[in-house]
């Protein structure tokens, strides 16, 4: 079922990416580290800062696994699914380590936080397990577990951000980066395992953030993710307070001001906290993409409560009023789970009248999956039949597909200044860049001299539910 679906945030869709080195001479190390991230984008993240660690400790990153000393899964917990995905994963490595019995096998992330030691009970093959907040003292762990010894730290923080870590970009198309400025979440909502694998909240040091942005354009980058569970709750206080606090909106402005074709987005964003500062200063700034992910959750202010999301169907609707009366051409998507405890028939109609309303873009649709430990699983029932919540959510998504569709046809005749990305996965006489508003806009290269990296105007002229069709338009 789930398959069906597309998400590009957690486990489905990008399941067990690992680097492919490019750049580095491999025969400077003794020892080579592979590394496969699942789940969200933070997770991707987190692995560039862990290779960037590995590599300090002189352990050079293979794509091969084959090769490798050291195996490391960076896991997801957000649903069964992406664990048991992790699970399956690991019966290949561990395959690898009966042949080659020095190799070590290390599980990063969230279920290696959820599981702490028991993962080793229960995976008899696995040497480390480490949270994430715990990535500095890989070193010193792959040390114990080379000595024979099961090694574990799970240790939460209220400080680690990793702000002085130069991430490793191995497998970027050297374009487009992704920034961690905020770690862990404070909002409890109900279903969610995350506050419980990634811990309290906190922003990272506004001057690093800035530095890392800035390397990357002088790197050649020219598209910045600014990555957070909740970036609109970014806030951040010197500790000596020496001077005011730095809100998300002014971390935007700063990061949009390195350079005017420097593209700059975020993710995610939660409704409660997006503030009409936020908004002005996407307005105020062309290279700020107009793009705005809101997950809604569900259109049931019953529901929401239970969710404890904290805003009803009301207030969610007007923000997105609010959001298009900012920023007109605004692109907007969600999350949504179908089946949450006690959802009803009507509960449901009023996640599709909602999305009718606020006409996504497009949506990452899921159904619900208890997880152990949280409010939901503790508090509620996960009483919604298997098959029921299966069905909600195909309605979800087909109702999605129309509305896609229906947003793309409105895009057709008009003209977008895309980056080019690289080249289309089908044909490789297109380009494949994005739109400001995120959808992914396709176009033959013709003639015409550009490349990776460059900005070009096109006009679309077709569309699919997944893609706009365009041609470069010469002005
Ligand atoms: N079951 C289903 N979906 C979930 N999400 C988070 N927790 C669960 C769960 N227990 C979804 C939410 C969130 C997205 C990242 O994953 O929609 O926004
Ligand atoms: Fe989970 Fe809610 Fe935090 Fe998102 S905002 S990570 S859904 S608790």
């Amino acid at each position: 079922m789930e398959e069906l679906i597309l998400d590009k945030k957690h486990d489905e869709a990008r399941q067990g990416e690992a680097f492919a080195p490019n750049e580095l001479s491999q025969k400077e190390f003794k020892q080579h580290f592979y590394i496969e991230s699942y789940g969200c984008q933070m997770n991707f993240a987190d692995s560039e800062v862990v290779a960037s660690i590995l590599q300090g400790a002189g352990f050079g990153p293979t794509g091969n696994q084959e090769e490798a000393d050291l195996i490391f899964i960076n896991t997801c917990s957000i649903r069964e699914k992406a664990e048991q995905t992790v699970r399956k994963r690991l019966t290949t490595f561990k395959s690898l380590k009966r042949r080659k019995k020095t190799l070590l096998i290390g599980v990063l992330g969230c279920m290696a936080e959820r599981l702490k030691s028991k993962f080793l009970e229960e995976e008899k093959l696995v040497d480390l397990v480490v949270g994430p907040d715990a990535y500095r003292s890989l070193p010193s762990l792959i040390e114990e577990a080379a000595g024979g010894l099961k090694a574990v730290n799970v240790l939460l923080s209220r400080e680690e951000t990793y702000a002085d870590i130069a991430p490793v970009r191995l497998d970027s198309n050297g374009i487009s980066a992704f920034v961690s400025i905020m770690r862990g979440c404070n909002n409890m909502c109900s279903f969610c395992v995350v506050p419980f694998t990634r811990g309290r909240e906190r922003s990272r040091d506004p001057i690093s953030i800035l530095a890392e942005c800035s390397d990357l354009y002088e790197n050649g980058y020219r598209e910045i993710t600014l990555l957070g569970q909740n970036v609109d709750s970014y806030y951040y206080t010197t500790p000596q307070e020496t001077s005011g606090p730095v809100t998300f909106a002014s971390l935007l402005e700063q990061v949009a001001r390195i350079a005017p074709d420097l593209l700059v987005r975020f993710s995610t964003s939660h409704p409660k906290d997006i503030t009409d500062e936020v908004l002005d200063t996407m307005a105020k700034y062309e290279n700020i993409c107009k793009y705005i992910h809101l997950p809604v959750q569900s259109g049931s202010s019953r529901i929401l409560q239970l969710m404890n999301r904290t805003y009803t169907r009301e207030w969610y609707l007007a923000k997105v009023d609010r959001i298009r009366s900012i920023l007109p051409d605004c692109g907007i998507s969600a999350d949504i789970i179908a089946g949450f405890c006690t959802e009803e028939e009507k509960d449901h109609q009023d996640t599709l009248a909602v999305m009718e309303y606020c006409k996504y873009d497009f949506s990452y649709m899921f159904y619900y999956s208890e997880r152990p430990g949280t409010l939901a699983a503790r508090r509620y029932k996960d009483d919604v039949p298997e098959k029921v919540k299966k069905r909600r959510l195909e309605e979800i998504v087909s109702l999605q597909n129309r509305l896609s569709l229906e947003s793309n046809k409105r895009d057709i005749g008009k003209t977008y200044k895309v980056l080019i990305e690289g080249d289309s996965k089908k044909d490789t006489a297109a380009w494949k860049a994005r739109n400001s508003q995120n959808k992914v806009v396709v176009f033959p290269k013709e003639n015409h001299p550009f490349k990776k990296g460059d900005f070009v105007t096109v006009v679309v002229a077709d569309c699919t539910q997944g893609t706009l069709k365009g041609r470069i338009l010469i002005q």
